[in-house]
């Protein structure tokens, strides 16, 4: 190689990208996002993530939400937000607990020209959001949160039009019809490794503390039927894609009717 030659490559490592060093100071990415050709997270232990993912559930979201609204929770850096903007969308507002995530997302939504709401909340205060949402992603965040279930009530008070949900499941993948009540004495179904069933997580799975509740595919589809939802599909293991259930709710929603003593 020719001393001539040499110069650019000398040069272009003391003078760094400046893009790539904004995205590195923003720390660890979870989402791998193609920022003007530099990846976020090339080395994702999953993979190409979320692009792995969403291969599978962009089909069964319309390609064109042209004026719709979107409610992201537990956003991250707004892989997801910003795909639903690519489609039209007309409000996306994402929000997380993690400064670091929604910074993250900040940095992208400039980068690609893509503007989005990014706010700090926690899905614990999601009825404090005026409205409902005609798309809600509540994807990834379940098995993180020590009361789940509680959570998924208050996501399904925001959910105008249909609810994107996905969650890590473990155990049995197999979904039975079971019955709409039991004898107190019958015990046998809870030994089926298909009966609902969530495995809770003391000390830790995966290096991560924050995994409390992990569902088995029925339980998941069980807790968004109770939580007054309907399953309108399940394009790939871990999603569903589901509508408000009209029948149950009588306008009125579970937990409410629990904190009332009315259920
Ligand atoms: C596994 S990541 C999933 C990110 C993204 N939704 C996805 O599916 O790729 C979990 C995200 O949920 C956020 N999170 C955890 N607890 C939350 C809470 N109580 N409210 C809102 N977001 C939360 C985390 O900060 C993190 O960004």
């Amino acid at each position: 190689m020719s001393p001539s030659q040499s110069i650019p490559s000398t040069y272009a490592a003391r003078t760094p990208d400046p893009l790539a060093q904004q995205i590195s100071e923003l720390g660890d990415w979870f989402h791998n996002i193609d920022l003007r050709g530099i990846q976020t997270a090339p080395n994702h232990f999953l993979g190409d993530f979320p692009n792995v993912k969403w291969r599978h559930i962009a089909p069964a979201i319309p390609q064109d939400v042209s004026g719709a609204t979107v409610l992201d929770i537990g956003c991250n850096g707004g892989f997801y937000s910003l795909q639903m903007k690519m489609r039209g969308a007309s409000r996306v507002l994402g929000i997380d607990i993690c400064d670091r995530y929604l910074n993250q997302a900040r940095l992208a939504s400039r980068t690609l020209g893509l503007e989005i709401e990014l706010e700090k909340r926690s899905v614990y205060e999601v009825e404090e959001i005026a409205g409902q949402f005609d798309f809600v992603i509540f994807m990834g965040v379940l098995y993180h949160l020590r009361y789940p279930l509680y959570a998924l009530d208050k996501v399904v008070t925001k959910v105008g039009g249909k609810l994107i949900f996905q969650t890590m499941i473990r155990g049995s993948e197999e979904v039975k019809a079971w019955e709409s009540n039991y004898d107190f004495w019958r015990k046998d179904m809870f030994a089926d490794p298909s009966w609902p069933q969530m495995y809770f997580v003391e000390q830790s799975y995966s290096n991560d503390q924050t995994n409390w509740w992990i569902p088995n595919r029925a339980a998941a589809e069980a807790m968004l039927r109770s939580s007054g939802l309907e399953i309108e599909s399940h394009p790939e293991s871990e999603t569903w894609i589901c509508t408000p259930d009209g029948r149950s709710r009588e306008g009125r929603f579970v937990h409410q009717m629990e904190l009332d003593g009315t259920l």
